[in-house]
């Protein structure tokens, strides 16, 4: 009997209770809730403590297609089509990352520099990478919707670029959910190309106070990494693989940084990268070599793990 034939058998006979007991060898118990919970449109609390509950036959045959897609390492965000981060809700799908929690360290940390009192006036937000729009999106939420600080003057711009369309579509998705699509220009680019390359958005660029603050989670993992880490294999590649030291994206960005500098004499710059613990060596000598004279600072994650970079001058 195929596989198939028996999933669907079990499914119209069954409740919640045959149906974990069929499943649980494959899924771990939370996994399996969560799926029962978001089909029935109730809470885990609900399916936990009413094992009685009879699915519909449209409800089994979703419960069961979902099962699958987790069985084959799936995350729960793609089958749930969202995912929270820095307290909000974000959309997500294939063409994009699912934010992780480690990159809140990033939001935190781009929020202590806006409160300096040294931070410019003139100053311009640029989430590079930007996926779901997650960094940009909890920054712009902060500014325009918690701060008790007014930083409407303070606040030039705030682009986010991606080279990727679909993903852009989900970020400009997230920050109309945010009631913050007014706030943010998205970009389809190659790294910092959109604001270099195009007149438009040179002028604020060559304006002598500018404080641009660049938060970038480019993709950083090389191809064994990427190999060896089964729950990451439904995750768009482009948003995770970065060449072989797994730092292409950020060897192309320093060298566009150097760039600007030599074209804006005045400008400041306030960089957070986040980067995979074992790249820190080596990218700290790209970073000495490409742009000399800096202020350089490491920030760790809640694992004890080096995981942020912040490059200012
Ligand atoms: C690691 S994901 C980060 C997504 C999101 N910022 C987050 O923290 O969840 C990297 C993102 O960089 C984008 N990307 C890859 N290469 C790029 C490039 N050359 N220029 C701009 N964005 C790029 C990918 O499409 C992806 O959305």
């Amino acid at each position: 009997m195929s596989n198939d034939y028996l999933y669907t058998k079990i499914f119209r006979m069954s409740n919640i209770e045959k149906l974990k007991k069929t499943y649980l060898k494959k899924l771990n118990a939370d996994d399996l809730d969560l799926i029962i919970a978001l089909v029935i449109k109730k809470g885990r609390s609900f399916v936990i403590s009413h094992p009685e509950y009879t699915l519909s036959e449209y409800q089994s045959s979703k419960i069961n297609l979902l099962i699958k897609r987790r069985v084959n390492n799936e995350p729960y965000a793609y089958l749930n089509g969202k995912k929270e981060f820095y307290g909000l809700n974000f959309f997500v799908n294939k063409n994009t990352l699912i934010p992780r929690p480690e990159t809140e360290l990033m939001v935190d940390n781009a929020i202590n520099i806006l409160n300096n009192k040294e931070t410019y006036k003139n100053t311009a937000l640029i989430d590079m990478g930007t996926g779901s729009g997650c960094i940009i999106i909890a920054l712009a939420d902060y500014i325009y919707h918690k701060s008790p600080i007014k930083y409407f003057t303070k606040i030039k711009k705030m682009y986010a670029i991606d080279i990727s369309l679909p993903a852009l579509a989900i970020a400009k998705k997230n920050a109309t959910l945010h009631k913050l699509n007014t706030k943010i220009k998205f970009l389809k680019g190659n790294l910092l190309e959109p604001i270099i390359d195009h007149v438009r958005y040179l002028n604020p660029l060559k304006n002598s106070n500018l404080h641009l603050i660049i938060t970038a989670n480019l993709p950083y993992l090389t191809y064994s990494q990427f190999k060896k880490a089964p729950s990451i294999q439904s995750e768009p590649k482009i948003a995770l693989l970065a060449g072989q030291d797994g730092l292409k994206y950020y060897k192309k960005l320093f060298k566009q940084i150097k760039f600007l500098r030599r074209i804006n004499k005045n400008l400041r710059l306030s960089l957070l990268c986040e980067i995979d613990s074992g790249q820190l060596k080596k990218i700290k000598t790209i970073i000495k070599k490409k742009i000399p004279q800096i202020n350089l600072q490491i920030k760790k994650d809640l694992r004890g793990l080096d995981r942020l970079i912040i490059i200012e001058f």
